[in-house]
């Protein structure tokens, strides 16, 4: 088989490392791919949101599988346009990706059938918004209805805060038409989770629990970024609680979308939030987490190949994908500045060291190969992501390797994985 992988970061590197471990494929495709998944795919320089453009090109390679892997051409309709032209493609349709693209309807879809999540109201007018947080008096989130690229949210303790998020949201239309409409949501307390799943619309299979680490900085401190690292397992996340999040999270979910007339079919990922031992959802993503990806897919054991197809063919009932019993956990090694503006270019020092570790995996998030040297060129860089047979083993494995690692500028978090070893000492 011949596979394309859409996009370009460190979650499509590990999908396109995952991938090329089946004896089913033959060659892969990644587009744009970045400096190190051209190591073991053909990276091809066209946008993962040209879906116009990527759809030729999987016709004229005789692609037989599509992945894509960012929430952007999903939105824009990219199954759709493969599906007019006869080929086949692992992500949801652009009506199942407005679960994602708009948070309000995720909202409105939650309370309809029953999926707890924090209680909400929905604006279009900012006066009227304004007029409701100062009634209200409370903390709240803010946020903006539309794709923001993770910028869109902003937590509010004081309600200046909030009016202030409103006028940059729709009145200074900070993310654009993102913000024609705002949620405004009660704050939720407690440690956050992901959970991903895959379904082919009937058939959820859930994965194991991960956890991301948004802020920048150790101790949850800073702005928020894509993420700076995340593990898997997360001990928040009881055997227990991760049947109930099926239960009452991810399989409702697949049916109300089913329900709205939106068949779902592809990755379906809640972010949580988790207190005293209950689930509630924070948001919806429609696709695989970055950095959640990398440290789940190495502990993917199965071929994840039939799996993906399965999906495509509402086969999934007949799947039983198997995970290694230890623990992953990936730490992002970021540019200075990032999220800001960030520095690029600047030569990175001692990666081959690392990746000859055991266990270790380097994931590139934002690396091109340069006369020889490896040179940075992103925001978040590399996910330096090991494997252990538990949470301590993997967490000291990874900051080894991550310690092999430089170049002039760079940050990563020193504490990913804290809140779980806390939780196994408080629980051991
Ligand atoms: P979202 O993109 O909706 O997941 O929001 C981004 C981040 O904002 C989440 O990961 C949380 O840290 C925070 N957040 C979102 N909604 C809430 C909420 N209702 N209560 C507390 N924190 C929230
Ligand atoms: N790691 C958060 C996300 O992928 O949205």
């Amino acid at each position: 088989m011949k596979v394309l992988v859409v996009g370009g970061g460190g979650r499509e590197h590990a999908l396109v490392w995952k991938i090329s471990q089946s004896p089913l494929v033959k060659e892969i495709l990644c587009a744009p791919g970045n400096g190190g998944i051209s190591r073991i795919a053909k990276c091809v320089p066209i946008k993962a949101s040209d879906i116009e453009a990527l759809a030729r090109l999987a016709g004229e390679e005789r692609v037989d599988l599509t992945v894509v892997g960012p929430e952007e051409p999903l939105v824009l309709g990219i199954e759709e346009e493969f599906r007019r032209r006869g080929l086949r493609l692992f992500g949801v349709s652009r009506e199942a990706a407005t679960l994602e693209g708009s948070k309000s309807f995720a909202k409105e879809l939650m309370e309809k059938h029953g999926i707890p999540t924090a209680s909400f109201r929905v604006f279009e007018n900012p006066e009227e918004a304004k007029a409701f947080i100062k009634e209200k008096d409370s903390p709240c989130v803010v946020k903006a209805d539309g794709l923001a690229a993770g910028k869109g949210v902003f937590v509010c303790r004081e309600p200046e805060k909030a009016m202030d998020a409103v006028d940059e949201i729709m009145v200074r239309r900070a993310f654009g038409d993102a913000g024609r409409k705002v949620v405004i949501e009660e704050l939720l307390e407690g440690e956050e989770a992901s959970f991903l799943a895959i379904t082919d619309g009937e058939t959820v299979i859930g994965f194991p629990p991960a956890q991301d680490h948004k802020p920048v900085f150790d101790e949850d401190r800073g702005p928020n970024t894509g993420g700076m690292g995340a593990y898997s397992p997360a001990p928040v996340v009881t055997g227990e609680l991760e049947e109930r999040i099926m239960e009452t999270i991810m399989v409702p979910a697949v049916r109300a979308m089913a329900k709205e007339g939106r068949p779902y079919r592809g990755i379906l990922y809640a972010g949580l939030m988790i207190s005293n031992g209950e689930a509630k959802v924070l948001e919806f993503n429609v696709r695989l987490g970055d950095p959640e990806a990398q440290p789940l897919l190495v502990r993917l054991k199965s071929d994840i190949v039939p799996l993906l197809l399965a999906a495509t063919e509402g086969n999934l009932e007949k799947m039983e994908p198997s995970w290694d019993d230890g623990a992953s956990v990936c730490v992002v090694m970021a540019s200075r500045g990032y999220p800001g503006k960030y520095e690029r270019g600047k030569v990175i020092l001692g990666l081959e060291e690392a990746e000859k570790m055991e266990g270790v995996f380097v994931f590139h998030a934002g690396t091109r190969f340069e006369e020889g040297k490896w040179l940075t060129d992103g925001g978040r860089v590399l996910g330096v992501t090991a494997r252990g047979e538990d949470i301590p083993k993997a967490i000291e494995r990874a900051y080894e390797a991550v310690g092999k690692i430089h170049w002039e500028g760079v940050h990563y978090r020193k504490d990913i994985g804290k809140k779980a070893l806390r939780r196994l000492r408080r629980d051991g």
